[in-house]
């Protein structure tokens, strides 16, 4: 049946742990599929990106695959034609589509009349494959435990909402740090807190957040599409900046991650990003990994009969 991932709750909790599992595995070099043989995928987008690309384009070339680059002057997605229309052509060419972009709802919409594989690459509203990779992160370098307690400060944006789609599947203790003016979606955190295997928790109190926390997380705190709004979060975010003050209050072996690009003295000090905490980096590293695990996943569940 054919599959996508347009957010993390597409997928079962089981079906999210053997995703991690692939992604240990291609990680460690224990295999090394080809799904892609002789297949494109296209990746669009719409708003610029470092890991998303190279990470996608990387990965699907290691797939056997062979990655298009298209911009938003020459697909004009929803513009030059309809969406189902370009939907419907892409399927033709390639066996599946990566897409990053603004509104939540061109990714659905196209995932609705693709025949292939949607993948969202960030939307205002998500960032399903960030979250995941994030998660595999927390599971490689955290002390095993049933349930982590993660702290998110910042703003209530896409990579908060995603946290939150992934705490209404996976048991996570998730609290929110961030202004009365700036909090996540509110349908993300319904899902969240109908699962009773999860705690969530948004505060406007930062200590509160990251009390004894295992996992202190941040993003930059105007995203992209929003950096007129700068100022105005930068007044709103500001007690929620990771230091080492408010770092005290996590506990002692806490990891610090950030989805990255990070606005190094804003959202996060050097001290903190290049402190013994970090893993930002083998967390961007994961990116790579969880992207071909995701890509194996949805191309062979997409090939199996419906039940
Ligand atoms: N974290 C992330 O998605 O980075 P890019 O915007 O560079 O893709
Ligand atoms: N919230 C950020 C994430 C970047 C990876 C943005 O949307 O710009």
């Amino acid at each position: 049946m054919l599959r996508h991932l347009t957010e993390i709750d597409d997928l079962t909790k089981k079906e999210i742990y053997e995703v991690f599992d692939l992604c240990k595995k291609m990680k460690k070099g224990q295999i090394s599929p080809k799904p892609l043989k002789g297949k494109a995928v296209a990746c669009i987008f719409t708003k610029p990106s470092l890991r998303t690309r190279v990470s996608f384009e990387v990965g699907i070339f290691e797939l056997g695959g062979h990655p298009i680059y298209i911009t938003d002057p020459e697909i004009q997605l929803g513009r030059r034609e309809s969406i189902a229309d370009a939907a419907r052509v892409l399927s033709r060419y390639v066996g599946l589509i990566m897409i990053r972009t603004f509104a939540h709802s061109d990714v659905t919409e196209l995932a609705k009349y693709a025949s292939v594989p949607v993948v969202n690459g960030l939307t205002d509203l998500g960032h399903p494959c960030q979250i995941l990779g994030d998660y595999f992160t927390v599971l490689e370098n955290a002390k095993k435990k049933a349930r982590y307690k993660i702290a998110y400060l910042g703003d209530g944006n896409n990579v908060a909402n995603s946290w939150l789609n992934l705490a209404s599947l996976i048991p996570i203790d998730l609290r929110i740090g961030t202004s009365a003016e700036t909090p996540p979606d509110k349908g993300m955190m319904e899902r969240a807190l109908q699962n009773k295997e999860s705690q969530v928790l948004v505060t406007e109190d930062p200590k509160e957040a990251v009390k004894d926390a295992d996992v202190v997380y941040t993003d930059v705190w105007a995203s992209m599409g929003q950096k007129d709004k700068f100022e105005e979060k930068s007044r709103q975010l500001s007690k929620f900046q990771l230091n080492t003050t408010l770092l005290s209050g996590a506990s002692p072996d806490h990891l610090v991650l950030h989805c990255l690009p990070a606005e190094r003295g804003r959202e996060i000090t050097d001290d903190v990003m290049d402190g013994p905490h970090s893993v930002v980096f083998d967390q961007a590293e994961n990116r790579l990994h969880i992207q071909k695990a995701i890509m194996l996943f949805l191309l062979k569940e997409s090939k199996k009969k419906k039940k």
